[in-house]
């Protein structure tokens, strides 16, 4: 009988495509995906720690799955209740404590291990954080014609402000013959467009195929050569770790798409140095102007913290400056939030929520206007689109332009996979709507 799993996924990409291979890795037990947790066999929280009251959150999530799995048992049934990711991950025991009707808490490493944990569910709670010495091979459903692909994992930096590398461990890149032969399976199942994803992508230093290490502008360059991948993408990326063969690979590999989402952080030295991101505003803009002498189109991304312990008004002028003279295309930007057992989170002067607010607030309407001025400078162009699934409105499909904007236009369901050159027509807060240009030639 089929059974069904729900997964409520929070926070990264990463969690997003831990939680596809979960369910990919439950389908031959026979779980299939639900909409809801109502009546599910399995639920499984994959939860994300980077900002906000995480723990909370998910503690008040569990008291709602409780009711869900109390009326289970009145009938008779059983549901298995999961904590996965990154507060599992940090709070682990506690969640067996706290919550002691969870059956499985494990860390974003041991997801693997998932369909033996359920079966032991069955006798006892299961508590698996620990980190394999090894990546385990993948396995995979059919991954659509825009995939996603792990490169590397975990992040050494120890940003003042972060939990990833107390959470996701240390660095570690997966040899470069195995992310070939991925990326060969999923072209043949169908991708078009590859994104090489990792805390810390740049940074990426794998064994080579030749037995030397490779980073991440040699694998690019690899990777581009397989039939049938049309378009490259990496994220997330540090500015440290941009180096001469990712920039040459910006401007050499013409499958890799020009857009980088490129953190900054904060345009002020002085609280770069105190979130210790090991390099000055000056050297971020000297890595973005040989980013765009490499590819001049390149679209930029950022996320940006504002009032991180100390900064002052004239710290965050400096963000907004640096906003200012590079031109974003797009970027998230966050109050800062004291993670518990970071740094900064004890930091002396802690900034009061409303400069917070007023700050975040200073900064969105530049960024959103930003965003409004590149997608509008786009109107009347024609930017080849990978169609990706159905639209919203009937007889229409989505997709993304090189540049990462959603682009909708009219295009029967067979174009889905395609890459089509599109008109666009107008420019809406966060996509672009077009219609199909009339030369076919123009197809890639
Ligand atoms: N407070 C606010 N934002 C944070 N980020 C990470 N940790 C924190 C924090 N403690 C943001 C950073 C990072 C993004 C993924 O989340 O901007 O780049
Ligand atoms: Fe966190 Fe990114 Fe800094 Fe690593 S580089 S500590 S993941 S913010």
């Amino acid at each position: 009988m089929t059974k069904r799993l729900f997964i409520k996924t929070y926070g990264c990409q990463m969690n997003v495509y831990d939680s596809a291979r979960m369910a990919d890795l439950m389908a031959p037990f026979g779980y299939a995906v639900a909409a809801g947790p109502e009546d599910a066999d399995l639920v499984i929280l994959n939860t994300c720690h980077i900002r906000e009251k995480a723990a909370e959150k998910t503690f008040s999530e569990l008291g709602t799955i409780r009711r869900y799995q109390r009326a289970r048992e009145r009938e008779g049934g059983r549901m298995i209740v999961a904590v996965g990711g990154c507060v599992a991950q940090a709070e682990g025991a506690e969640i067996l404590e706290r919550a002691p009707f969870v059956d499985i808490v494990f860390g974003p490493q041991a997801y693997h291990r998932l369909p033996e944990m359920v079966a032991r569910a069955a006798a006892e709670q299961v508590l698996d954080t620990s980190f394999p010495a090894e990546y385990l091979p993948e396995t995979f459903a059919a991954p659509g014609f825009s995939a996603f692909l792990t490169v590397q994992e975990g992040c050494d930096k120890f940003c003042t402000f972060c939990v990833v590398p107390y959470t996701r461990g240390a660095e570690y890149s997966r040899p470069a013959a195995k992310i070939i032969a991925e990326a060969g399976q999923l072209a043949a199942a169908g991708a078009r467009e590859i994104t090489l994803l990792g805390q810390n992508v740049n940074a990426y230093h794998g064994a080579s195929p030749e037995g030397g290490v490779w980073g991440l502008g040699e694998l690019i360059g690899a990777l581009a050569g397989i039939p049938g991948i049309a378009r490259l993408r990496y994220t997330t990326s540090h500015p440290c770790d941009v180096d001469d063969a990712l920039i040459a690979a910006h401007r050499d590999v013409p499958a890799l798409m020009p857009f980088l989402h490129l953190p900054v952080q904060s345009g002020s030295d002085r609280v770069l140095a105190a979130m210790n991101r090991r390099h000055t505003a000056g050297q971020y803009r000297r890595t973005v102007e040989r980013l765009r002498r490499a590819r001049s189109d390149i679209a930029l991304s950022s996320d940006f913290i504002v009032g991180f312990p100390g900064e002052s008004e004239a710290d965050f002028r400096a963000t907004t400056d640096l906003v200012r003279d590079i031109g974003y295309a797009q970027a998230f930007s966050f109050k800062y939030s004291p993670r518990p057992g970071t740094p900064a989170a004890s930091a002396p002067v802690q900034i009061p929520e409303p400069a917070k607010a007023e700050r975040l607030a200073i900064l969105q309407a530049l960024l959103h206007e930003q965003q409004r001025a590149f997608n509008q400078s786009y109107v009347g162009e024609v930017l080849p689109v990978l169609f990706e699934k159905p639209g919203r409105h009937p007889g229409q499909l989505v997709g993304r332009s090189p540049y990462l904007q959603s682009v909708h236009a009219e295009a029967g369901a067979e174009r889905i996979g395609e890459i089509v050159p599109v008109t666009i027509r107008a420019a809406l807060p966060n996509s672009l709507a077009g219609e199909i240009a009339p030369r076919a030639e123009h197809r890639a």
